[in-house]
C-alpha cells in the first residue's frame, strides 16, 4: 500500500510529478540538491494550484491541504527513508542517475519500489546498480506532467509483475492512463515513433526541398494534428531532439538522422525557446494554416511512424491499442497510427515504404513483417473490414446491389456493371433494403456509389419499352419516393460518382448529400434525346444545385458535361483523382461520422425542410415544455390539466 512518495529532482517534470502526487493525496517528499531548486519548485507548484483556485476546480483549503502534504529537503536519505515509492526525476545524464539510485538502494526501505522518469536511458542498466531490480521501472510523464494524461510504464529485464502492476495502479491514482511498456526498447513508444516521423519530414524537406509549411499545412489539415513537423520540433527544442535522436541511436535505433539536428543547434537555433529553429518565433507561434486539400500526401511522413509502431507490436513491446493510446495521448494525435493506417489502407502504407526504400535506400526504409503480412493476408484495414483493428466486416447482397459495412460507413454499391448499373425496380428495392440495414447505430455515413465504369447511366430504359401512361406515373412517383428516403434518411449520404452519372442516375447523386466525382465522371439529363423527361427528381434537384438556368440548358439540351465542369457550377461537392475516389471518400467519410450524429440528422431535416420533417423538428421540441408534461400526466392521472404557459 503506497502511502509516501519521495520524488528526487524539482525541476519542470519533478515539481510536476510531485503536485500531481500530492494532489491525489499522497504524502511526497521532494528532494534536490540546491535551496534554490527547491524553492522554485515550490512556487511552480503553489502557482499552478492558485490556477486551479481560480478558475474554482479548487478550494483554497483544498489547496492548503495539498501543500501541506509536500515536504521538501536537501537530503536524500531523509526524502526516501520512509518512501513506499520512489520516483527518480533528475537531469537526463546516465551517471548523475545511476549514482542517486546507488544511494536511494542503500537508503530506502527495502518494500520501496524505485522508478525512474527517464526518457532515454535504458531501465535494466540502471537498475543493475541497485540491489532490487526486480522493484524497479520506468515510470516516464510527459510534459506537463500536471496535464498529460500518458505514463509509460516501462519494464526492465528483471522488473517484476507486481512492480509493473504497483506501478500502473499508482499512475492511475494519480489520474493517469499508463501503458505499459513490456520491453525496455530504446525510445519506448512514444519517442520512438516520434523521432520517426519527424525525421522523415526534415529528410523530404532535405532531399527533395519540399516546403516546411506545405508539410506541416497538410498534417494539420489531412491529419488533424495539433501541430506539424517542423512547428512540433521546434516546440520540443531542437537541441533536445538531437539528444533524443543522438541517445536512441547509440543504443542501437537504426535511423539516418536530418543535418538540420545538428546544424540548426550549432548555429544558436534551438527552436521556440531561441526565437528560431525551424520557423521564425521571434514575434510569437508562427502562423501555420491547416490545408485539407493540400498536394502534399501526410503518409510520406507517417509512413515511418506506422512502421515503427507494427515494429513495437510484433515485437511484443505494447499492444496495438496501447502503442495507439500512448501516442494518442502523449502526441496529441487525433487517432493512432496504427487507426490512421487502417483507414489510409496498408497497401498503400506498404506502397510508400517500398517507393522511399528503392529511391534512398535508407535501412529504415525497410518494411516491417507485420505490414507485409497483413498486406499479403489481405488485411488491408478498413476497407478490407480488417487490417490492425477488426471492423467488423459484413457484406450482403440485395439483387443488384451489394451491401458492406466498415463502421462507422456503411457502403451501398449498385452492382450491374454489365449494363452501366441501369436502375431499375430490383436495384431501387436493393437500396432501400441497405438503407434499412444502415439504420443501427454504430452506422454514421453511407456512402452509394456504383461497380465498374459507371455509378449507374440513368433509368433502364428497357423498362419504357411500351410503357402506358399510368404506368409511367406510377414508376416515377416509385423512383421520386423512393430517392426521398435517401434523401430524408437520417444520417449523411454521400454519392461516390465513380463515372457515368447519367439521367436517373444523377438524380440518385442529387438526391444524396454530398457528391464526390471522379475527374473521369460525366454527368447529364440526357432524357430529352429519348424523346421524354426527367422522372425521379431531375427537375427540382437540379434547379436546386445550379440555379435555373443551368439546369433548364442541361436539361433542354440533354448534353453530357465532364466533372470540372459539374465543379463549376456546382453540381458536385469535390472532384479527385479517379485512382484517390474511394480513399478520399472514406476519408471525408470519417470525418463527417466523428461529428455529432444528433446535430447532423437535425441539419439534415431542417435543410430538407420538408412540411414532414418541420412538423416532426416542432413535435420534438414541444416534449421540452413543462406543460407537455402536465398534459399527458393529467390525461394519464385523470384529472384537469393546469397549463402554466411553461
Ligand atoms: N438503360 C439500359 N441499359 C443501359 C443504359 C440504360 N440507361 N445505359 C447503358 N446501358 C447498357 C447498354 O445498353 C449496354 O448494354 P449491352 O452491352 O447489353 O448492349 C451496356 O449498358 C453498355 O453500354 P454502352 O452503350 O455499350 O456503353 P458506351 O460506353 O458505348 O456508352 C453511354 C455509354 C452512357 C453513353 C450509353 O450507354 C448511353 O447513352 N446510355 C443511356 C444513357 C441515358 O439515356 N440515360 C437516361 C435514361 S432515362
Amino acid at each position: 500500500m503506497i502511502k509516501k512518495i519521495a520524488v528526487l529532482g524539482a525541476g519542470t517534470m519533478g515539481h510536476g510529478i510531485a503536485q500531481v502526487a500530492a494532489m491525489s493525496g499522497y504524502q511526497v517528499f521532494m528532494r534536490d540538491i540546491k535551496q534554490d531548486f527547491l524553492d522554485s519548485g515550490m512556487s511552480r507548484i503553489r502557482s499552478s494550484l492558485d490556477k486551479f483556485v481560480k478558475k474554482g476546480k479548487m478550494t483554497s483549503e483544498e489547496k492548503e491541504s495539498i501543500l501541506s502534504r509536500i515536504k521538501t529537503t536537501l537530503d536524500l536519505e531523509e526524502a526516501v527513508r520512509e518512501a513506499d515509492f520512489v520516483i527518480e526525476a533528475v537531469p537526463e545524464i546516465y551517471d548523475i542517475k545511476a549514482e542517486t539510485f546507488r544511494e536511494v538502494d542503500k537508503k530506502a526501505p527495502e518494500h520501496a519500489i524505485l522508478a525512474t522518469n527517464t526518457s532515454s536511458l535504458p531501465i535494466t542498466e540502471l537498475a543493475s546498480v541497485t540491489s532490487r531490480p526486480d522493484k524497479f521501472v520506468g515510470m516516464h510523464f510527459f510534459n506537463p506532467p500536471q496535464l498529460m494524461k500518458l505514463v509509460e510504464v516501462v519494464r526492465g529485464n528483471e522488473t517484476s509483475d507486481e512492480t509493473v502492476k504497483v506501478t500502473r495502479d499508482l499512475a492511475i491514482s494519480m489520474g493517469k492512463e499508463p501503458v505499459v511498456v513490456a520491453k525496455d526498447v530504446p525510445g519506448f513508444i512514444v519517442n520512438r515513433v516520434l523521432v520517426r516521423w519527424l525525421n522523415e519530414a526534415c529528410l523530404i524537406k532535405e532531399r527533395e526541398g519540399k516546403g516546411l509549411i506545405l508539410i506541416d499545412s497538410a498534417l494539420k489539415g489531412k491529419v488533424g494534428l495539433p501541430m506539424g513537423a517542423f512547428e512540433l520540433s521546434d516546440f520540443i527544442g531542437l537541441d533536445v531532439m538531437r539528444d533524443i535522436i543522438e541517445a536512441m541511436i547509440k543504443r542501437g535505433f537504426v535511423l539516418t538522422p536530418c543535418k538540420s539536428w545538428k546544424e540548426l543547434p550549432e548555429g544558436g537555433k534551438l527552436g521556440r525557446k531561441s526565437g528560431y529553429g525551424f520557423y521564425d518565433w521571434s514575434s510569437g507561434r508562427p502562423n501555420i494554416p491547416a490545408d485539407p486539400s493540400s498536394p502534399f500526401d501526410p503518409l510520406e511522413v507517417l509512413s515511418m511512424a506506422i512502421n515503427e509502431a507494427a515494429w513495437l507490436v510484433r515485437n511484443g513491446v505494447a499492444s496495438i491499442e496501447d502503442v495507439d493510446k500512448a501516442v494518442t495521448l502523449g502526441l496529441n494525435f487525433p487517432k493512432g497510427p496504427l487507426r490512421l493506417a487502417d483507414e489510409w489502407g496498408l497497401d498503400k502504407v506498404k506502397a510508400i515504404i517500398e517507393d522511399k526504400k528503392r529511391r534512398y535506400g535508407l535501412p529504415e526504409y525497410q518494411l516491417d513483417p507485420l505490414l507485409e503480412e497483413k498486406v499479403s493476408k489481405g488485411e488491408l484495414g478498413l476497407k478490407a473490414g480488417r487490417g490492425f483493428y477488426d471492423y467488423g466486416l459484413r457484406e450482403l447482397s440485395f439483387g443488384s446491389v451489394v451491401y458492406k459495412e466498415t463502421p462507422p460507413i456503411a457502403w451501398i454499391r449498385v452492382n450491374r456493371p454489365d449494363k452501366l448499373n441501369a436502375i431499375n425496380l430490383d436495384v431501387v428495392n436493393g437500396i432501400l433494403r441497405s438503407l434499412k440495414e444502415a439504420e443501427k447505430d454504430e452506422i454514421k455515413v453511407v456512402v452509394i456509389t456504383g461497380e465498374g465504369r459507371a455509378f449507374s447511366a440513368g433509368a433502364d430504359v428497357s423498362m419504357f419499352k411500351d410503357l402506358k401512361p399510368v404506368e409511367a406515373f406510377e414508376l416515377s412517383k416509385k423512383l421520386n419516393e423512393s430517392f426521398r428516403e435517401i434523401r430524408e434518411f437520417p444520417k449523411p449520404v454521400i454519392a461516390m460518382i465513380n463515372g457515368f452519372a447519367l439521367g436517373g442516375g444523377l438524380e440518385l447523386a442529387m438526391a444524396c448529400d454530398i457528391r464526390i466525382a471522379s475527374n473521369k465522371a460525366q454527368f447529364g439529363q440526357p432524357e430529352i434525346t429519348l424523346g421524354i423527361m426527367v422522372g425521379a427528381g431531375g427537375s427540382y434537384r437540379l434547379p436546386e444545385l445550379v440555379g435555373i438556368a443551368k439546369a433548364k440548358e442541361l436539361l433542354f439540351t440533354g448534353d453530357i458535361i465532364g466533372a470540372e465542369d459539374a465543379l463549376r457550377i456546382g453540381l458536385v461537392n469535390r472532384v479527385v483523382p479517379h485512382d484517390k475516389l474511394e480513399e478520399e471518400t472514406r476519408s471525408f467519410a470519417l470525418k463527417v461520422a466523428e461529428r455529432p450524429s444528433r446535430s447532423l440528422q437535425i441539419y439534415k431535416a431542417v435543410m430538407n425542410g420538408s412540411p414532414q420533417d418541420i412538423e416532426s423538428l416542432a413535435f420534438g421540441l414541444i416534449f421540452s415544455t413543462e406543460d407537455s408534461k402536465e398534459g399527458i400526466n393529467a390525461f394519464l392521472e385523470k384529472r384537469k390539466p393546469k397549463f402554466k404557459g411553461e
